[in-house]
């Protein structure tokens, strides 16, 4: 099996993701020496701080820059996407700019800490245009933690949510981001890799020690929203909390 990695920050000196082109290199030979086939290049994009043009241009010139060196048998298919930071204003943006390879996904980050304001509605509007939003890293989100419910309800409007890597090998995190998965709140798993270190545990390090299937149903999600096809058929359960974990 091939993996898909659709969250990682490999442009060179986009973010604070890989610093220059050396840097992106080593992160994509190392994925695809891992069995990583296809990666999406989601670089920040934060909408309060900078013009979705500007975003773009750098976003370019850095692909390109990329692109020169890329190499077909050492390293993965490549497609460029973003991770859009959460804000009520991304409503009323040109949204397909964003998403990935221009599909119908696009990855949203929300507050680790606070429940976004209007996120029903926003969540909403975006679906609305054809667009279905990835939700990025759920499992770090304090208020899904606190309450999967809250998860659960943005699952069942039309949004899917992604699990990273790392943290289904962190204590704090790894019983919610393991019954996110398994009762189908949480569909897709990605790295969100910024440096080499991180693929340590990586998708690929990861396909050795998940065990039942869960990254070959996780990758099944990932190569549908890649492929632009529609996505497997699956039912999120509620998640019930308990005073040491989940059921
Ligand atoms: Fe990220």
């Amino acid at each position: 099996m091939t993996l898909t990695d659709l969250h990682t920050h490999i442009l060179p000196g986009v973010d604070d993701g890989a610093k220059d082109l050396e840097a992106s290199l080593e992160i994509l030979r190392k994925q695809k020496k891992s069995g990583v086939e296809r990666v999406a290049l989601t670089s920040h994009f934060y909408p309060m701080r900078e013009e979705l043009q500007d975003f773009l241009d750098r976003r370019q010139r850095a692909y390109e820059e990329l692109l020169y060196a890329w190499d077909v048998d050492t390293m993965p298919q490549l497609r460029l996407g973003a991770e859009v930071h959460y804000s009520s204003s991304i409503a009323d943006m040109d949204l397909r700019k964003l998403s990935l390879a221009q599909s119908d996904y696009l990855l949203v980050e929300l507050s680790d800490t606070m429940v976004p304001a209007h996120i029903e509605q926003v969540l909403k509007i975006i679906l609305s245009q054809g667009i279905t939003p990835i939700l990025a890293h759920v499992e770090r989100c304090a208020y899904f933690m606190e309450d999967p419910s809250k998860l659960l309800h943005l699952i069942e409007l039309g949004a899917l949510a992604q699990i990273t890597t790392r943290a289904l090998h962190n204590k704090r995190r790894q019983k919610f981001a393991e019954i996110c998965l398994q009762k189908n709140v949480a569909q897709i798993i990605a790295s969100d890799v910024h440096g080499i270190w991180e693929l340590k545990t990586g998708l690929g390090a990861l396909k050795e020690s998940l065990s039942g299937g869960t990254i070959e149903r996780a990758e099944a999600f990932a190569r549908a929203v890649w492929d632009n096809t529609p996505l497997p058929v699956f039912e999120p359960e509620p998640i019930k909390r308990k005073l040491f974990g989940y059921a």
